[in-house]
């Protein structure tokens, strides 16, 4: 199978690491499905990655209306 037949990535954890991974495959144009024992643990990880493309776009690094897009991108 060759990587390029990779569009979707499952991401075990929604913490400090699991977040960051979800965060940059879903700006790299991947699919990510996001998995946490608990969906507390999935909502921070995901408001996290919001703040963290807040940041990105207060920096001039994303454009505001792809933040949604990346978001979107994020299943739980
Ligand atoms: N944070 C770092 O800088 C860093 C660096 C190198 C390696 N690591 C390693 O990466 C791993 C994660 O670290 P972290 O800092 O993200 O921890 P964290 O505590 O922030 O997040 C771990 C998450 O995994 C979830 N989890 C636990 N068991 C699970 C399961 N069976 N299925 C799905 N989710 C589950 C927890 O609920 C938690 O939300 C650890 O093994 C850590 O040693 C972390």
């Amino acid at each position: 199978m060759s990587i390029d037949a990779i569009k979707t990535v499952a991401v075990l954890g929604a913490g400090t690491m699991g977040n960051g991974i979800a965060h940059v495959f879903a700006r790299s144009g991947y699919k990510v499905i996001l998995r946490d024992v608990e969906r507390r643990f999935l909502d921070r990880g995901m408001e996290m990655i919001g703040k963290n493309l807040d940041r990105e776009i207060k920096r001039r690094r994303l454009r505001r209306r792809r933040r949604e897009l990346f978001l979107a991108g994020c299943s739980l």
